[in-house]
């Protein structure tokens, strides 16, 4: 490094031992308050630790949350959907008609993905999210009598059902037991297709951190080694076959660099084989 270059300069006396404190300090003050929407704070060792420093809320199940779904990401398409569009589409044509949605909030990707996608005649689409959120979305299908989107708040029962697709966006990192090799691992079948997008994957080991989610609610999520997850996941019959950087979504993590991620991933896997003793 040169002692002559500004920017690193600044750098070095930003992150110095008498700065970074504050700045610290100073970011914690605005994601305890409603600015702090939607930041990132912390690490820990568990979620029910990250849930003992939060503030107490909902997390996110909260009717108020799903306004900005209601209103608009059922109604557009956004750049990081058009690989979900994609392999959806893929898994369509190879006979695939059987979604579970996980986190699936009021059943956005179906509404805003109808208007791209063929969907098979035969589809179901069910999504599986939070009590609050559940009763929205289930009131918006019967208002326009669409009954192939169905809805529950019980997750072990919808891994009981028989899903051909799997899809979740910027979900399972919420969900304190979501690993998705942990789901695959409990379900009744294993689907052919996995779509998995807005995940935070990095390269070091998985940890805990809290977030600000809006309307005063606050909730734990993880931050996945990136690596460790796809194996896991192949470990179990499926194969990578492609994988996506989300560039509008990121997490700073205010004291740790280091753990901070320029973007998220998405993820698309298809099943090779049924692992012996399956579904059986
Ligand atoms: C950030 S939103 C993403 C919604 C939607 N998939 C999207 O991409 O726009 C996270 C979703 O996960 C749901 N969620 C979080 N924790 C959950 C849990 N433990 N069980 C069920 N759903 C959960 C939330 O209610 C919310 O709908």
């Amino acid at each position: 490094m040169s002692f002559s270059d500004p920017i690193q300069l600044a750098h070095q006396f930003l992150e110095g031992p008498v700065v970074r404190p504050a700045l610290v300090w100073w970011r914690l003050h605005r994601f305890l308050s409603p600015q702090g929407y939607p930041a990132y704070f912390g690490v820990f060792p568990s979620f029910a630790a990250a849930r003992a420093w939060l503030p107490h809320s909902p997390g996110f199940d909260h009717g108020p949350l799903a306004t900005e779904y209601v209103q608009v990401r059922t109604q557009k398409v956004f750049a990081y959907d058009y690989p979900v569009l994609w392999w959806l589409q893929h898994a369509f044509r190879c006979g695939a008609a059987h979604v579970l949605d996980i986190g699936g909030s009021v059943g956005v990707h179906y509404f805003a993905y109808r208007r791209y996608l063929e969907m098979p005649p035969a589809l179901t689409w069910h999504v599986a999210d939070l009590p609050s959120i559940v009763s929205i979305g289930r009131t918006l299908a019967e208002q326009q009598g669409i009954s192939a989107l169905t809805f529950t708040d019980d997750l072990p029962l919808a891994l009981a059902g028989e899903h051909d697709i799997w899809i979740s966006a910027g979900a399972l990192q919420y969900f304190e037991h979501g690993r998705p090799s942990g789901l695959l691992e409990r379900c009744a079948m294993r689907p052919g297709h996995l779509v998995f997008n807005k995940l935070p994957l990095y390269e070091g080991e998985d940890f805990v951190t809290t977030q600000n989610i809006g309307e005063g609610c606050y909730a734990p999520l993880y931050v996945y080694n990136r690596a460790r997850l796809i194996h896991d996941i192949e470990a179990l019959g499926y194969r990578l076959r492609d994988c996506w950087p989300v560039h509008e979504r990121s997490l700073d993590l205010p004291g740790y660099p280091e753990r901070s991620l320029p973007s998220f991933s998405g993820l698309y896997f298809d099943l090779l084989h049924q692992m012996p003793g399956l579904n059986s």
